[in-house]
């Protein structure tokens, strides 16, 4: 076992372990629901273009920077900051990224309900010989119901809720390791049968064809946002799972390969629903629907559709889990260790909270609907805040601490553990997020707040 007899902390018990965790976390709803469903409403290949930038410019380096500061400090990411910079206000990047953790969450858990529900309409078979239209009627009229989403999205809060108490090496990285190689899978099979659909091309060139015209300034805050959060960014999520990273490992490497991993998974998935929103004649931009009424239409014109229907909205559900499990980890970690309180008291506590905001989330999709902030429903709200707001703000915080607060020695001392620093690799994270994440996402950020106003 890894555990240092000094530290009553939990560990990850082995580098696949780490990896699988962290990409656990990462790859999710966003990269199979969000992702596609806001490609289309930004317009395609440009949004796909710019998310991809920001990616590589700010989101790997940002994870790179949580994962240090969570390893430095051994702590919350609340407590993190208080260790690393005591007696200064950045410990209030961590309260925010607390804060963020709440709405994510909230809604997180109602679309993870919708997986839940679509595993057992797969079950018995309710997409067979329905046309677009109907499957659309479908998705809508079970997203609009009081009660049933909300029996769904609480069934899956008990589930996150149950493997966190287990906690970080027996829950989190057990289940992860071996879940997750499946969904790539599944991906993979649906993602052939798209495009090898009649009309597919069209999809493909969607996806892929930038037309920079269709670009807005809220389409490229989006597009940050959700760089943010499809890596899990910005909110201490990745401070506090490198909290439980040994000292063997090589932090850069993992940052790397979850990168990857998860942009290669998002795109997969757009692989898979683009050309079979062209093929069936589904509006690119239709919204939160766009991956529970188009997948249906696809698994009907497949040899073994009812089977993989099943699979995949079950393995939906598991990476929709093991990424819930990374933002309540969040939010118990520093219940735990700030209120000192004991893991599954704070997780009761903690799953409670969130699961009744949550609960406005799922009824403001249908009887709390007319209720409008920003022209947004109370869901689209919290979407919108955490993930175009509180993440970006949050990871601009982050690079500004590892840039300028941490500096070039504890950086060098902390990315050498578990590995040989290579110089150029250095000099050009550090310079990544000294200059080029804060301004960018400043400049970004501003502009896209900005159009709001007028807009
Ligand atoms: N990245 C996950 C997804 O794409 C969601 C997620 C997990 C997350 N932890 C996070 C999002 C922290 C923002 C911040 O589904």
């Amino acid at each position: 076992m890894n555990k240092k007899p000094t530290q009553a902390r939990d560990l990850f018990a082995s580098k696949f372990g780490v990896i699988a965790a962290a990409a656990g976390s990462a790859v999710g709803l966003g990269n199979i629901w969000k992702f596609p469903y806001i490609t289309g409403v930004y317009g395609g290949g440009a949004f796909l273009f710019v998310y991809l930038g920001f990616i590589a410019l700010i989101g790997l380096p940002v994870m790179l920077s949580e994962f240090s500061i969570g390893r430095r400090a051994r702590s919350n990411a609340f407590g993190a900051f208080k260790k690393l910079a005591p007696g200064s206000p950045w410990k209030f990047v961590g309260m925010l990224g607390v804060a963020a953790a709440f709405m994510i969450l909230a809604f997180y858990g109602v679309v993870a309900g919708w997986s839940i529900d679509y595993v057992i309409k797969a079950l018995s078979n309710s997409f067979a010989s329905k046309s677009p239209g109907e499957l659309e009627t479908m998705f809508v009229n079970f997203t609009e119901l009081p009660l049933t989403p909300v029996l769904y999205q609480l069934f899956f809060m008990i589930l996150t809720m149950a493997i966190v108490i287990v906690g970080v090496k027996d829950g989190i990285e057990k289940y992860a390791k071996f879940l997750m190689p499946l969904l790539v899978l599944i991906i993979i099979v649906l993602g052939l049968r798209a495009v090898t659909l009649e009309g597919a091309s069209e999809g493909l060139k969607f996806l892929f064809y930038p037309d920079f015209s269709k670009l807005t300034a809220e389409g490229v805050l989006s597009a940050l946002g959700h760089a943010f959060f499809s890596l899990s960014l910005g909110m201490g999520t990745l401070i506090t799972y490198g909290s439980y990273v040994s000292d063997k490992n090589n932090l850069t490497k993992t940052a790397v390969q979850v990168t990857i991993a998860d942009t290669i998974i998002a795109i997969l998935a757009g692989i898979a629903i683009f050309p079979a929103v062209f093929a069936f004649g589904i509006e690119p931009d239709k919204g939160a629907g766009l991956v529970f009424i188009t997948l249906p239409n696809v698994f009907q014109q497949m040899p073994g559709g009812y089977f993989f229907s099943i699979l995949f909205f079950l393995l939906l559900t598991v990476a929709a889990l093991t990424s819930s499990i990374s933002i309540l980890e969040v939010v118990v970690a520093y219940f735990k260790e700030e209120l000192k309180i004991k893991r599954r008291t704070a997780t009761i506590i903690s799953t409670v909270l969130i699961s009744i905001v949550g609960l406005f989330c799922s009824l403001s999709m249908g009887i709390l609907g007319e209720y409008k902030f920003f022209n947004l429903n109370f869901f689209d709200l919290l979407d919108w805040i955490s993930a175009n707001m509180l993440l970006p703000l949050g990871g601009l915080f982050i690079s500004l601490f590892v840039g300028w607060y941490l500096g070039k020695d504890k950086i060098q001392e902390e990315l050498s553990k578990g590995s040989v620093v290579i110089k150029p690799v250095l000099t050009v994270f550090i310079f990544l997020v000294r200059f080029i994440a804060p301004v960018a996402i400043a400049i970004v950020f501003l502009n896209g707040i900005e159009v709001l106003n007028f807009g």
